[in-house]
């Protein structure tokens, strides 16, 4: 038997037992001949100790051991001599004195420390992921993912859900990113399509009778990386019969509850229930549909005070349909002027044309880029608007509106992170609800869904379907925690005619909507239950929990940001007699 006990376990009660321990050897210590090793397993750390007087073998088989060689030791608990206790470990009361010592695998010098946290650079992570994954943060991390999607699976066990899996190779389901193909040997010049989700086929299970569905479902996507997205991320997915959109928002914002009271005891929940806003809401207040709501510098419309504030760029992007909105910055009315270029700067990079702002200064003072423009009355009205006062920073974007809310948006979380307006221990949970079902395309002239095809719309704005597409909402929700969206779902649409009647208005030609998902629309004229569920970002979800700024940080063995994998080098090329099987060429013109 290699081990008796972990490396994290052993204490004082431990002492004078005969223990055998198998790890990685942290860190070598020669003190007067004696040596003591931290050994180290995913448990914990415990002190070895071989003395060359009393044992003068083990010590001489330890004499070539280094950092990272896996080695088993076999011993007996002591206390440790007074003074020489380590409250900052666990096992620091006791050490292990040796009697017999087997070197399991010796180990070349890694290329990075693994015994303490030092700045590598994330590709040398990558390539090395097996060594980086032994350093506590990243130890931590999985563990912390372990127990998230344990906790879900028992939860959701105990509520009668059943886990069901589904097919990765399947045909295209969209949600909006190109897809992962693969090409079938079998069936020449024929591809399936990697799942962008299991949406499709959790519906088919809803047909199927199973009436409480989830999986945790692995989803591929080809779409531009960034620190939330990967090209295959894991969803909590979940799909109910005979429900309604509060049935299972009710069901997530429990099991969210539960979990986080279980695994991170030590965050907080800034409401529960949790809030619930209008998409229109989240972006008039928050400038972005999935809000950070766990601090204020709330955005304000000032577009009615425009035509008559006397300051062109105002003036005119109102006439010509535009919005003008602003923040108050809060305590930064002593900004200097090259700071407040520094925002100028930030908001320029979403689009903004620039960034108008009234510095309201502790002394009384005021500075402004355009307030020589304003009358007295228009300037008071402003600060009004925004609850001015001394010491304050007021800031100002006109625009078309995607870009005054995209800016000040952003700019809002930009001075969340540098004033640090916020507690990292606080979650704030919310939804956002009544999205309109279609969003329209400007560059393709055709009306896109907001979320995918087989969103219902709600039933009351369906008369809208054919005269104002626009004024549809879909019976839809997103849950937002900290900024970032980690779930959206819908109530679905159970009858083929409505979903005829969607697909026709997104512009998708019956026949290949036929031919894509004529299964779909065949299974619901069997009998189909009204439904609806959800999916949320596993990956995201433990990123907030484990407060990672990316969620590379909590997947064992992400790509990065060209989409590659460094440690095993993919994408690769392929054989060529593979190719010839698959009757495809390369053509790389
Ligand atoms: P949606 O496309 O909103 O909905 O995805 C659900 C959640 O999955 C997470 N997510 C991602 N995480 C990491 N990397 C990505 N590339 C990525 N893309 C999405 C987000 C998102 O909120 N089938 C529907 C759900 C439904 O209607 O039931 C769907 O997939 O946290
Ligand atoms: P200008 O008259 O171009 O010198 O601009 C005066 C001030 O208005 C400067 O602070 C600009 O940054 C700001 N500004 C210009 N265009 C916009 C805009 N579209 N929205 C907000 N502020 C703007």
């Amino acid at each position: 038997m290699y081990k008796t006990h972990t490396c994290g376990e052993l204490r004082v009660e431990d002492v004078g037992k005969e223990v055998s321990l198998a790890g990685w050897v942290d860190r070598v210590r020669d003190l007067g001949g004696v040596s003591f090793i931290d050994l180290r397993d995913r448990f914990g750390i415990v002190q070895i100790v071989s003395n060359p007087e009393t044992s003068p073998e083990v010590h001489g088989a330890l004499s070539p051991v280094r950092t990272e060689w896996v080695i088993q030791a076999v011993g007996t608990v002591r206390k440790r001599p007074p003074g020489m206790e380590n409250p900052d470990l666990a096992t620091g009361a006791i050490e292990v004195e040796l009697s017999h010592v087997e070197i399991l695998n010796p180990a070349i010098t890694p290329p990075f420390l693994i015994n303490q946290e030092e700045e590598v650079e994330e590709q040398v992570r990558l390539k090395y992921r097996y060594l980086d994954l032994r350093r506590p943060r990243m130890r931590d991390n999985i563990i912390l993912r372990h127990k998230v999607v344990a906790f879900i699976r028992r939860y959701l066990d105990e509520r009668d859900f059943l886990e069901i899996e589904t097919p990765i190779l399947f045909k295209t389901t969209p949600e909006g990113a190109r897809d992962y193909i693969v090409p079938s040997r079998v069936h020449p010049g024929q591809f399936y399509a990697l799942p962008q989700s299991p949406q499709q086929l959790k519906q088919m299970l809803m047909v199927a009778g199973m009436e409480r569905y989830f999986q945790i479902a692995r989803c591929f996507r080809d779409e531009d990386q960034r620190g939330d997205r990967q090209p295959e991320f894991t969803q909590l997915d979940i799909e109910m019969s005979f429900v309604e959109r509060e049935d299972v928002m009710d069901l997530l914002e429990g099991l969210y509850i539960a979990l986080v009271k279980e695994v991170t005891p030590n965050k907080r929940i800034l409401k529960t229930p949790w809030p619930q806003l209008s998409y229109q809401e989240a972006l008039d207040r928050f400038g972005k549909d999935n809000p950070d709501i766990r601090f204020g510098l709330e955005l304000k419309d000032v577009s009615d005070l425009a035509p008559v504030s006397g300051f062109k760029v105002f003036a005119d992007t109102v006439s010509g349909g535009g919005t003008v909105r602003g923040l108050n910055a809060k305590g930064l009315g002593d900004y200097s002027r090259k700071q407040i270029d520094e925002l100028t700067d930030f908001v320029k990079g979403y689009g903004a044309r620039g960034l108008a702002y009234l510095a309201l200064t502790t002394e009384g003072e005021e500075r402004s880029s355009f307030a020589k423009f304003l009358t007295p009355e228009v300037k008071d009205k402003l600060i009004a608007r925004l609850e001015g006062t001394a010491g304050d920073l007021l800031l100002f974007v006109a625009d078309k509106p995607a870009i005054v809310f995209e800016s000040l948006g952003r700019l809002r979380e930009e001075l969340r992170d540098r004033l640090e307006l916020v507690d990292k221990d606080m979650l704030g949970f919310c939804w956002v609800i009544d999205f309109p079902l279609v969003n329209w395309n400007a560059d393709e002239q055709r009306w896109d869904p907001s979320h995918h095809l087989f969103t219902s719309p709600m039933m009351e704005d369906v008369h809208l379907l054919e005269k104002d597409p626009s004024r549809v909402r879909g019976q839809q929700y997103d849950l937002v925690l900290n900024g970032y969206e980690i779930g959206g779902g819908s109530i679905r649409i159970h009858k083929a005619d409505l979903q005829e009647k969607i697909f026709a208005l997104i512009g998708l030609d019956m026949d290949v909507a036929r031919e894509r998902f004529g299964h779909m629309l065949q299974a619901f004229s069997y009998g189909t239950p009204p439904h609806g569920g959800i999916a949320s970002g596993i990956d995201r979800l433990c990123m907030l929990l484990a407060d990672e700024p990316n969620i590379r940080e909590v997947i064992a063995f992400p790509k990065n940001q060209s989409a590659r994998d460094l440690m095993g080098n993919a994408p690769s090329e392929v054989e060529p007699g593979q190719l010839e099987e698959l009757h495809i060429k390369i053509d790389l013109e």
